[in-house]
């Protein structure tokens, strides 16, 4: 078993400044079983729903993701009642049109999805609020949420017209119908939310198909939603109530790929991975993984909420690698900083074309994966919308310090390279990967034996 030193609470903070380094030593083997936490995206949508809705809701195995508590602060600071006790969330919701205002500023922390998503539902309030975020969430790009919910009548100021802290003067919505001009599941979220607070029909269509969390969420708790194709509507009529209800959140799956990347890079590898979300709108990784030559069965496959979760078995494979880009984007884009770290264990190595969006992440993510990749001795070649990480051939990954730039999902994604790299690896500001997995390094110290 690898061991790692846990954080502690009493210690001063330059022991915290050394603490929140973790050094990950080489394994031999990933196996036994691991349960990922609470899908961050359904966390955040029945956090919201709930407080909005009428009644009490119960939340089970919601996230442990950072992310998600500045979205039950914010849910708070708007009225809602909020308990929580580890993953079971209790709230107390205010109803459709109880929000009260906030006398302070919210507080999004590191989340765009608090912040893009929560605009949907404070465009259609009868008061003002400011909302903003930590450093990396103040330069990340909110002019595309705007633009929508300027055009259903809500008043909106932004720094430079598109970073946050915002200031959104909500109030009467008019629906419209909004031909989004990317592929974006926080965009596409911000105009249904919003439209549950406008008189009449409030539609949108997306270039391609991105993850459909809200509107199974918002069918969950009562709203009026239609899906045909690519487009979706939400039709209210003066009188809709929410209806607060009990819940189950599945296992987070962009967590679980990490630790389907572990597994599948040590030929004696034997991992159970229990109780994960496999939404047909998430799992493009799986097909990709698939495609690339890893052992992966899906089972116990069940309904939750409308959410298909079940379990993964994920045995050692020889990955070939390959070219993702086009549609498939959008679909896996929280998982390709974890397949471009993969390249170096491929035959082929990994290319990854059409996926700008990653510059505009929690972190700059092309140049964060390039720059670490290099660190560990591998040779990538970095372009504007993408990398090329080369194969096997090009020798094996040394041990290195790595910069994850506060990004939770770089942190992870080295870690697991580290794994079968030839010497230990350090990760700085290792704690960042508590924006979605708290838990993230005891599990693989867990499953990871030397
Ligand atoms: C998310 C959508 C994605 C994803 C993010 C979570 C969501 O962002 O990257 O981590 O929960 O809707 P975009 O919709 O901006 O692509």
């Amino acid at each position: 078993m690898l061991k790692f030193r846990s954080c502690d609470v009493s210690l001063t903070f330059s022991e915290r400044i050394t603490l929140s380094k973790k050094t990950i030593q080489p394994a031999k083997v990933v196996a036994g079983g691991v349960a990922p936490p609470g899908d961050k995206s359904i966390s955040h949508r029945y956090a919201m729903l709930a407080g909005i809705a009428d009644g009490t809701s119960e939340l089970s195995n919601f996230a442990l993701a950072a992310d998600c508590h500045s979205t039950l602060g914010c849910m708070r600071a708007l009225g809602a009642e909020v308990k929580v006790e580890r993953t079971l969330v209790r709230v107390m919701g205010r109803g459709l049109h109880g929000l009260k205002s906030s006398w302070r500023a919210l507080d999004a922390g590191n989340s765009g999805t608090t912040m893009r998503l929560l605009s949907g539902i404070l465009a259609g309030q009868s008061f003002t609020t400011k909302i903003g975020g930590d450093d990396s969430l103040n330069k990340r790009p909110m002019k595309r949420i705007l633009t929508p919910l300027r055009e259903m009548g809500a008043q909106i100021s932004a720094r430079d017209d598109n970073f946050a802290p915002l200031e959104i003067r909500g109030g009467k919505l008019r629906g419209i119908h909004y031909e989004m001009p990317m592929a974006s599941a926080q965009v596409k979220s911000a105009v249904l939310l919003a439209g549950l607070f406008a008189e009449g029909e409030t539609s949108v269509t997306e270039p391609a198909r991105t993850r459909d969390h809200t509107e199974l969420a918002l069918e969950e708790f009562g709203a009026p939603i239609e899906r045909h194709g690519l487009t979706t509507r939400i039709h209210v009529n003066g009188n809709l109530k929410l209806a607060g209800r009990k819940a189950e959140v599945p296992g987070d799956l962009s967590s679980a790929v990490f630790f389907i990347a572990a597994a599948s890079m040590f030929p004696d590898s034997s991992l159970h991975i229990q109780g994960v979300g496999l939404n047909p709108t998430r799992t493009a990784i799986l097909d990709v993984f698939a495609r690339m030559g890893a052992s992966i069965q899906m089972l116990s496959l069940r309904s939750v909420q409308g959410e298909v979760t079940g379990d993964i078995a994920v045995k050692g494979a020889q990955l070939k690698g390959g070219v993702i880009a086009g549609a498939e984007i959008p679909l896996l884009i929280d998982e390709l900083p974890m397949l471009a770290v993969l390249g170096p264990f491929t035959e082929e190595g990994i290319e990854i074309r059409d996926a700008s969006e990653l510059r505009v992440k929690e972190s700059d993510r092309i140049a964060a994966l390039a720059e670490n990749l290099r660190r560990m001795g591998a040779t990538v070649e970095e372009r504007p919308d993408g990398l090329k990480v080369a194969g096997r051939s090009a020798g094996r990954l040394r041990g290195a310090e790595i910069e994850p730039h506060g990004d939770h999902r770089i942190a992870m994604a080295f870690s697991v390279a580290a794994l079968a790299a030839d010497s230990p690896t350090t990760i700085r500001d290792a704690e960042c990967a508590g924006v979605s997995y708290p838990t993230f390094y005891d599990d693989l110290a867990r499953v990871a034996e030397g």
